[in-house]
């Protein structure tokens, strides 16, 4: 893409929702409800909040500016500031195309779970019970790969149509109705309450909220804390779209006139504000109908089985509920993965001149081929692969952990190297402060000390996690 052509959001609202719809997907919907579940509440929700403000804000802004003072995209951005330093931009490009695709198979998921539940099938769901129907669906060796692709072709047909058209259109339309399904739905739930068959005590959701918000120091121990330390790092990384080129990609189509300052913190208010709030739907709400227990065993089963039974039990309510909600998550993965396919896309079309649609074809073959062996995963091929973390799973986890555990670590501690002691801050720091007309800004001093220390650090214990590491606390 020449500098002519490439394409550029209309406005700075258009850039921060698509960045921020970028940011809020699934891992805001559901997993940062399930890691808050896992790590006591309000304990790991402060750890999340303070990382988010500094590290989070140092590395996102990192990111943006240099998409947008280099103009291009991750593969030849890092190439541009430091020679030596163009295989960071082929790390960095290779995550999203590692993501993509399993997002997309997840995006199938939630596409079935959508459809099933607009269209009134949620009886087939309850025919068999939710934990039946979602083994069922995911060992039946058509269905989940025609999800995908229904999921993917959407996803295609809105990064064909460009930045302006496809993009920054389709963001300022999900995003919106996404705040205000979530806001609804959380209002809904705060009200529930649930009277247990058998045993006959009664919970209400606001008893399920204290856990959630107050946070309980008691039992902390210098391990548990740097368990949930890292837990809230890893989980920040994921949600806000950081080491994987998005941000690159998208500051790149950023106006040279916009306050990135600015920018960085509305993205993050919105992706922390929505992660607050479907923890504040999905505890209270699990809470009330299954109790501690339930928040316990729930993991990574939370979307598509707890949730599912709670609508069964709430009767004719649950199933609008249950629309209401997969709509929502399912806005909220369409704006995930288009980003996602957006930076592979883009990265293609800048580094081999190729045409968007091209670009988008082969982002699309490759992502086929990856997307379908992750669906037979689940039956033709399936294997319990084990991870040097010392768990084990399908090849779908075996993607996750390549690029959220290891190469996501990676691509952030060498950004921060780059940054921080090669090219030296003031390059980002005069970038950002092009569009502010401002000679300092708040944060600046804390923002150098993040990118040259604390951040290479934190990094580097995350990577010691991935290679299970910390025998040392047991
Ligand atoms: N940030 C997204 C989320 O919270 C996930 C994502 C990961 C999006 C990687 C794009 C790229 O779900």
């Amino acid at each position: 893409m020449n500098e002519k052509t490439r394409g550029t959001f209309r406005n700075n609202i258009g850039f921060v929702l698509a960045a921020a719809g970028s940011a809020i997907g699934l891992g805001n919907l559901w997993r940062f409800p399930y890691f808050a579940a896992k790590d006591g509440g309000g304990v790991f929700l402060l750890v999340y909040l303070l990382l988010t403000v500094t590290f989070g804000f140092a590395l996102m802004l990192t990111e943006i500016a240099i998409g947008r003072k280099t103009q291009t995209t991750p593969l030849q951005a890092y190439g541009k500031l430091h020679r030596k330093f163009r295989f960071l931009g082929v790390i960095a490009t290779a995550v999203p195309v590692i993501i993509f695709p399993y997002y997309c198979v997840i995006g199938g998921w939630v596409t079935k779970y959508g459809f099933t539940y607009l269209t009134g099938g949620s009886s087939e769901i309850y025919g068999t019970g939710a934990p039946a129907f979602f083994k069922g669906f995911l060992s039946d060796s058509v269905s989940p790969i025609l999800w995908f692709f229904v999921f993917m072709v959407i996803t295609g047909a809105v990064v064909l149509l460009g930045v302006e058209k496809g993009i920054e259109k389709a963001s300022k339309f999900m995003l919106p109705v996404l705040l205000f399904l979530i806001l609804g739905i959380a209002v809904y739930s705060l009200t529930l309450q649930h009277t247990d068959p058998a045993t006959g005590e009664t919970r209400t959701a606001l008893d399920g909220l204290k856990i959630y918000l107050i946070p309980d120091f008691s039992g902390m121990t210098w391990n548990k804390f740097i368990g949930i330390l890292l837990d809230a790092m890893g989980q920040m990384f994921y949600s806000l779209s950081i080491a994987m080129g998005i941000m690159i990609t998208y500051g790149s189509y950023s106006q040279k006139e916009s306050n990135l300052v600015r920018s960085v913190n509305q993205i993050e208010f919105f992706d922390t504000g929505v992660a607050l709030i479907a923890g504040l739907i999905i505890i209270p709400t699990v809470f009330a109908f299954q109790g501690a227990e339930g928040l316990e065993t729930a993991g990574p089963g939370l979307m598509f089985i707890s949730l599912p039974s709670i609508f069964e039990q709430m009767g004719a309510a649950g199933n609008i509920v249950g629309a209401l909600f997969f709509l929502l998550v399912l806005f909220a993965a369409l704006t995930s993965s288009i980003s996602l396919m957006e930076a592979v896309t883009a990265s293609f079309m800048d580094s081999f001149g190729l045409r968007r649609s091209t670009a988008v074809l082969i982002s699309f073959g490759i992502a086929t081929v990856i997307g379908v062996t992750v669906c037979l995963g689940y039956n033709a091929f399936y294997a319990d692969i084990p991870l040097p973390n010392g768990t084990t799973g399908q090849f779908l986890d075996v993607l996750d952990y390549l690029s959220n555990n290891l190469l996501l670590p990676i691509v952030a501690l060498l950004t921060c190297v780059l940054i921080g002691w090669l090219c030296k801050p003031k390059v980002v720091l005069d970038e950002v402060k092009e569009g502010m007309g401002q000679k300092k800004f708040g944060r600046e001093t804390m923002y150098v000390i993040m990118i040259r220390y604390v951040a290479p650090v934190f990094l580097l214990l995350i990577l010691l996690q991935a290679f299970n590491l910390f025998w040392f606390l047991g």
